[in-house]
């Protein structure tokens, strides 16, 4: 995929309103500003990714279990946690313009600007020595790329100084000292910068019961700390072991972009896995890899994605990577593995007051959990399989079409099952085929069209096999299976039929090869 393909992007972004997988909000209101509903094929892909995950998780380890905790939490879960204090984000705004911008988001595009140069800079004189051209030597002695490389460090600590502190007219100043402008207006007219926590919170209950602030819960892991006694003791669960939960989490994001990569309301599928104290860069080192092979089981290209440490620690973590997928505007976060030490769990115990520990019979004593945490949007994981299935290309025969190369086993529909007319009984035997179909697979039955025509509809929607009824089948009992990807027909019995889809189309397949 090509990167920053904003044309691809936007093509992409239409195809998926066109057939029915993400229509805007609300949208007969004109909308509401990144929030989004799945349509009819939509939902059907996100399920399907869910089930993916839920089975890879809990189905293939006998020691992780799956919860479904409430969004409401007792408002001491956000202070223990440190959202109230800390999940903040630095906002700026603009005076003439009235733009609103994240203050970090505005430095490090800045920073990107510089990188930029001094990548031009290394491109440029590799082009100029070809063979002969040492990097190394050239990055640690040109001149310009030294200047670049030290403008970048000095901004980089500037901003790790200021924002560690909480010095937040340290982070103007340095707005300022770089002289940055609103991308939009290009003015320099700036407000100060202001801390803006990122909870939506509401009432519960009626103002005359003495209604209390509550928060929608802006992660689904503290559902899972909560509950982990619950688990460990209901479960009779043994160290290591792991919490797995699928739910919705809700952030005010000063700005949500990006079409479903960054939206106010969106999915997490998060789990937490509990370990003994000393253990934990062991299991966080496991847990990258098999989350690393998770996604590429799908075969949507090794190459797309890339692990990306994190430097700056937050202050609850001794280690910590992204997993980076190729999105259409560049490589970005789709999952974070995060070793996040006993800092929920003891901030837990202290504001609570109750013990939450683990006793181990082996070591004879009681201690406080580690954990690793693998936490992935799903609506980043659904606009990856878009991106990553999109094609535009014309086939053998010169027709073009939009085809969805979805991953079989996430494909919203299985099977299509299409009378080549609408006569001769041909309707009567499809609709046959289409009930001993049904009920193992989501199928669709079409006879409106030519049939190229309904090839092209299902290509668009990403249905990897196609059921063709002619006049032979009458004769024969036998159809013509369409593969989607490469347009190859074959002749197959109808009594062979669901067997032969169940076994290319079946999540199975991804989880074997975990
Ligand atoms: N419990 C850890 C946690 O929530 P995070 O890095 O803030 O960590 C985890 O979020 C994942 O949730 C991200 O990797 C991303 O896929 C997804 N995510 C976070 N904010 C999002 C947003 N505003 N819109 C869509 N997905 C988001």
């Amino acid at each position: 995929m090509a990167q920053n393909d904003d044309n691809l992007f936007k093509n992409i972004i239409s195809h998926a309103k066109e057939y029915g997988f993400i229509f805007p909000s609300s949208e007969i209101y004109d909308g509401l500003a990144a929030t989004y509903d799945y349509g009819q094929q939509g939902v059907e892909l996100k399920n399907n990714i869910k089930e993916y995950w839920w089975k890879a998780m809990v189905r293939m380890n006998e020691n992780i279990v799956g919860i479904d905790a409430a969004i409401f939490m007792h408002p001491t879960t956000w202070k223990a946690s440190g959202h109230v204090d800390a999940f903040n984000d630095p906002m700026i705004d603009n005076k003439d313009s009235k733009k609103r911008y994240r203050a970090d988001v505005l430095i490090e595009d800045h920073v990107a600007k510089i990188e930029a140069k001094r990548d031009k800079e290394i491109a440029k004189a590799e082009k100029r020595f070809g063979e002969s051209f040492d990097r190394e030597q050239f990055v640690s002695t040109n001149p310009r790329v030294l200047r670049y490389q030290e403008q970048i460090e000095t901004i980089n600590a500037r901003m790790k100084d200021t924002l560690g502190s909480g010095d937040l007219a340290g982070v103007k100043q340095l707005i300022e000292d770089l002289e940055i402008a609103d991308p939009v207006s290009g003015s320099r007219n700036w407000t100060d910068v202001r801390q803006f926590n990122l909870m939506f919170s509401t009432e519960l209950g009626s103002v005359a019961d003495g209604a209390s602030k509550i928060y929608l819960r802006p992660e689904t892991a503290q559902g899972i700390f909560v509950n982990y006694l619950n688990v460990q003791k209901t479960g009779r669960m043994k160290i290591p072991f792991g919490i797995a939960q699928i739910g919705k989490a809700f952030r005010n994001e000063i700005i949500a972009r990006q079409f479903i990569f960054r939206m106010r309301e969106f999915e997490q599928m998060e789990m937490q896995y509990f370990v003994k104290p000393g253990e934990e860069l062991t299991w966080y080192e496991h847990w990258k890899e098999k989350r690393m092979k998770w996604h590429q089981s799908l075969g949507m290209g090794e190459e797309n994605y890339r692990f990306h440490d994190h430097l700056n620690l937050a202050h609850y973590a001794n280690a910590a990577a992204d997993i980076e997928f190729n999105f259409p505007m560049g490589f970005k976060e789709l999952e974070g593995i995060h070793s996040r030490t006993d800092f929920d769990l003891g901030a837990h115990e202290k504001y609570s007051g109750k013990k939450l520990q683990f006793f181990d019979p082996q070591e004879n004593r009681s201690y406080v959990p580690y954990v690793i945490e693998t936490s992935i949007g799903l609506d980043r994981m659904f606009l990856a399989v878009l991106a990553a299935s999109y094609q535009e290309e014309t086939l053998e025969d010169g027709s073009e079409r939009v085809v969805l190369k979805i991953p079989a086993p996430l494909a919203p529909q299985k099977v299509a099952v299409l009378p080549l007319l609408k006569k001769d009984g041909l309707p009567e035997k499809a609709m046959e085929v289409f009930e001993q179909l049904k009920y193992d697979f989501n199928c669709q039955y079409e006879e409106k069209d030519a049939i190229g025509r309904r090839y092209r509809r299902q290509d668009a929607i990403g249905t990897p096999y196609c059921i063709t009824i002619d006049h032979d089948t009458l004769k024969d009992n036998t159809v013509t299976i369409r593969e989607r990807d490469s347009a190859a027909q074959e002749r197959i019995a109808i009594d062979q039929l669901n067997d032969r889809i169940a076994d290319l189309v079946s999540i199975n397949r991804l989880l074997r090869q975990l």
